[in-house]
């Protein structure tokens, strides 16, 4: 395995019961980059976590993270990666710095630099006024803040963050995405996240994977699935809309209103032309044409709507 890769999984199989979870997923993340693993809601993007994180065994296939393998070197996968559930696993007892001094405290830390250390995270996740407050206490927001820190305790190598932004305030997210960005650029450090967020994964995903029923349907960097889907939209304001729209069905293209605006999907850019000219010599005028790239809600959606594993 090269060195470079910090997460590869390799026709990664998982079943509960008769039920396959992962059926057959590979990936490969190279050092200080993200992945961004994208997937419908039962597509296995927990479950690949759990399997990658040691939580769970594999039930075939390979998988290893930092270079250890999460069957034969658990213990060593655990001491390099910081995990973040998709659920909240801090202490509701602990104040937030309680929490924090205890995890940097049970990876080995002195007392002084796990201290040291949690004040770094209270006040990188803006939780210093918080700090001394019982965990149970803090709003759905705060908590995940604090799991997120919790999930970076020791500077880990690799980080798992499932769903890190959902419930979380505009502010915060964009706090969290920052110090994402700050980690893989400053401490080289490699970083899974599930989103169902585009946003987010067009924002800080180096590379994207698209799950589907534990299959892997899409992978690429977020331009090559926009480009692959090969398809951008028109968008005109024509002098007589309901005109434009009928002579555009007419010859075949599928049209969408809103408002004074007509929305044309195309595969070509030659198609660009065709609509220009069915209007023209239909005598209706355009005050304004734009042609759109896809966005990556798109490119999901398109993949959501394929049956099964027909994309790969
Ligand atoms: N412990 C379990 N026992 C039985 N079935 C499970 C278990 N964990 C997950 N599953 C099933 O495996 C499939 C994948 O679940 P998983 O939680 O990995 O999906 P997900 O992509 O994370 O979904 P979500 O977007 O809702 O978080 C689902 O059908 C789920 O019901
Ligand atoms: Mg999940």
């Amino acid at each position: 395995m090269p060195t470079d890769l910090m997460i590869h999984a390799e026709d990664v199989v998982k079943s509960f019961g008769t039920h396959t979870a992962l059926d057959g997923v590979t990936l490969r993340v190279p050092r200080g980059t993200v992945l961004g693993l994208l997937g419908h809601n039962g597509a296995g993007k927990t479950t690949l976590i759990n399997v990658l994180t040691t939580v769970l065994p594999p039930d075939g296939g390979t998988a290893s993270v930092a270079g250890f393998d999460v069957v034969a070197e658990g213990a060593q996968v655990r001491s390099s990666i910081g995990l973040t559930g998709q659920y909240t696993l801090v202490d509701e007892d602990l104040t937030g710095r309680q929490n924090l001094v205890m995890i940097a405290r049970l990876l080995g830390l002195s007392s002084r630099d796990a201290r040291r250390h949690a004040a770094e995270l209270l006040e990188s996740f803006g939780l210093v006024d918080a700090a001394d407050r019982k965990a149970g206490k803090f709003s759905g927001g705060m908590k995940r803040r604090l799991d997120l820190a919790v999930s970076l305790v020791g500077r880990p190598h690799v980080v798992f963050l499932d769903e890190p932004t959902t419930g979380l305030d505009p502010t915060s997210r964009i706090a969290l995405w920052e110090t994402v960005e700050r980690l893989t650029r400053e401490e080289g450090t490699t970083v899974l996240l599930t989103t169902q967020y585009m946003e987010e994964a067009d924002r800080l995903a180096d590379a994207i994977t698209v799950l589907s029923h534990g299959r892997v349907v899409a992978s690429g960097t977020a331009g090559e699935l926009k480009a692959g889907l090969g398809r951008r939209t028109v968008t005109i304001t024509p002098s007589d809309p309901a005109l434009a729209s009928e002579v555009l069905s007419r010859n075949g293209f599928e049209v969408g209103r809103e408002l004074d605006a007509v929305h044309v999907p195309v595969s070509a850019t030659r198609e660009v032309a065709v609509v220009v000219r069915l209007l023209t010599d239909a005598d209706v005028d355009l005050a304004a044409l734009t042609v759109t790239e896809p966005s990556l809600d798109d490119v999901y959606l398109a993949l959501a709507a394929q049956p099964r594993g027909v994309l790969q």
